[in-house]
């Protein structure tokens, strides 16, 4: 019989939680959540609920999942600490060391823009077996074209996913790429200048756009309903292709 150290680490398990809404948890995220011997969720500090332990503790409230607890990890979002990231992930590493199946939460997908990858890069720096697994979650971007049924992309039309909180260098090229559709994360704070190059471009009438989706507080509407608004940094804009039948219209 084996008695391999390795044989006896837990695995660490990324669960998308979605963006806010409890009933887009999947089924397989609460079964894993369920199982994990300990849940954790990142947060800015001890005292604050972060967004994904906000929706599954409301999955809870609303009987989606049993009761179960679950701890947190003071995770700086900005990835400012990487002393805050070796602390929260020695935490996590002693778990996985006993054995546990520790499960991460994380807002949407934890394949996209998600504090799960430096973590779970950290916590294999400390347990270089460790097997890793996740669990897919809706991205903000699927939630929100889903809201106004809008289609995404078809036929020939491509997809962009760009992010517009440092440069805007890659958002400007997505735009002026024919048939395309662009969406548009970390750009809350950036709308009043993306609304200016939508309409330089005759793209502000079709897009759409969401604030925290899912959450206490959202908003929603054409991009521009957002004009004159303070918006934050969990938005989405979605731009569509110039299709035929928007040209008509206009
Ligand atoms: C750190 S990224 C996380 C992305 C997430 N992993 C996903 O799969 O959608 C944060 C960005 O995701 C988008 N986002 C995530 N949740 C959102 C929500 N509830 N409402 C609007 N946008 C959201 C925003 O663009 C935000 O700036």
């Amino acid at each position: 019989m084996s008695d391999n150290i390795s044989d006896r680490i837990g695995k660490l398990i990324g669960i998308g939680v979605g963006p806010g809404e409890p009933k887009y948890l999947t089924i397989e995220a609460i079964t894993a959540l369920k199982e994990a011997a300990r849940v954790v969720a990142p947060c800015a500090n001890n005292l604050e609920v972060g967004r994904a332990e906000a929706t599954v503790l409301r999955a809870i409230e609303e009987g989606y999942l049993p009761e179960r607890s679950i701890d947190r990890v003071i995770i700086p979002m900005d990835g400012s600490s990487s002393h805050a990231y070796r602390d929260a992930a020695q935490n996590i590493a002693m778990s996985l060391k006993e054995g546990q199946n520790v499960a991460l939460i994380t807002l949407g997908d934890p394949h996209l823009y998600s504090t799960f990858t430096s973590f779970s890069n950290e916590i294999k720096k400390m347990i270089p077996s460790l097997l890793i697994e996740t669990v897919p979650g809706i991205m903000a971007f699927q939630a929100l074209a889903s809201r106004f049924s809008l289609v995404l992309s078809d036929q020939e039309e491509a997809l962009y996913l760009v992010t517009a909180h440092n440069s805007k260098t890659k958002l400007l090229e997505a735009l002026d790429t024919a048939n395309t559709s662009v969406v548009i994360y970390k750009g809350g704070r950036e709308f009043p200048s993306i609304i200016d190059e939508l309409k330089k471009r005759n793209r502000l009438k079709e897009a759409v756009a969401g604030e925290k989706l899912g959450i206490e507080g959202e908003f929603l509407g054409s991009a521009a309903a957002f004009e004159g608004r303070d918006v934050g940094y969990l938005a989405t804009m979605i731009v569509p292709p110039i299709r035929e039948e928007n040209k008509e219209e206009s």
